[in-house]
């Protein structure tokens, strides 16, 4: 195969939801499928990437000539993702991860108790990009934000408070986002913004990769 734009470059997705038990048979988590994250690993593979995946709880194959690494909870991503990103280039963070965990992990099923309702007590999950971001020697740093109104202005607080090279945003809900094969992307740095328009996951993914390529060439000029 010919040489990609990424040849030599380690590249670094995570990628699906992550999954927060309460006890042995229920969890905290959300919809994503996964697809947008695996997309990004074979469209930087197919590039000539050496990509390591980091893999909430989906049930996708691992893209041709990708490494993947398996994980369940936000605190199991944040082990593997801070393992590899030292080494890595670039870090696309397309993974939902859950902001809260419950305190306490229940070691049996919890019963209902009596007629009202109950509380569960959650703590925060440690925020993986922005440990990321915080590294001496940091990879370019690829954000997504999934929002459900104000799309870009919420994209651009995160793009700034993360402090991260470009963030993608997607409108979730209406088909589009969480599970669909389809979305549509707002790319955003400091120095502007991009759409992308609705299509597959995977043509926005190779969109993606060379918007990110052409950005990252450019700060190792710099
Ligand atoms: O998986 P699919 O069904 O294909 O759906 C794709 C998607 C909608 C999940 C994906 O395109 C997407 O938008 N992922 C980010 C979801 C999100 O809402 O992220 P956030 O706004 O909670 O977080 C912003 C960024 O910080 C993300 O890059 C996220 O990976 C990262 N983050 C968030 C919390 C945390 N504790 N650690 C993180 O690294």
């Amino acid at each position: 195969r010919a040489p990609g734009i990424l040849t030599g470059v380690r590249v670094l997705v995570s990628a699906g939801p992550t999954f927060e038990d309460i006890d042995p048979v229920r969890f905290l988590g959300n919809r994503s499928s996964g697809r947008m994250g695996f997309a990004v690993a074979e469209a930087a593979a197919r590039q000539g990437a050496q990509v390591t995946l980091v893999a909430g709880p989906v049930h996708l194959p691992t893209p041709a000539g990708v490494r993947r690494i398996n994980v369940r909870s936000a605190c199991e991503m944040h082990r593997e993702v801070m393992a590899a990103a030292a080494s890595a280039d670039i870090f696309v963070a397309a993974a939902a991860v859950g902001d809260y965990r419950p305190v306490a992990v229940a070691e049996h099923k919890i019963k209902k108790q009596g007629d009202g309702g109950m509380t569960l007590c959650l703590t925060q999950n440690p925020d993986i990009l922005a440990e990321v971001a915080a590294l001496p020697r940091r990879p370019f740093l690829v954000g997504f934000a999934a929002e459900t109104q104000d799309v870009e202005a919420h994209a651009r607080l995160k793009l700034e408070k993360k402090r991260l090279d470009m963030i993608a945003a997607n409108r979730v809900g209406g088909g589009l986002g969480f599970e669909a094969d389809d979305n549509a992307l707002t790319l955003i740095a400091a120095d502007g913004a991009e759409h992308l328009p609705t299509a597959s996951k995977r043509e926005l993914a190779r969109s993606l990769i060379e918007r990110i390529t052409a950005r990252f060439n450019a700060s190792r000029r710099d």
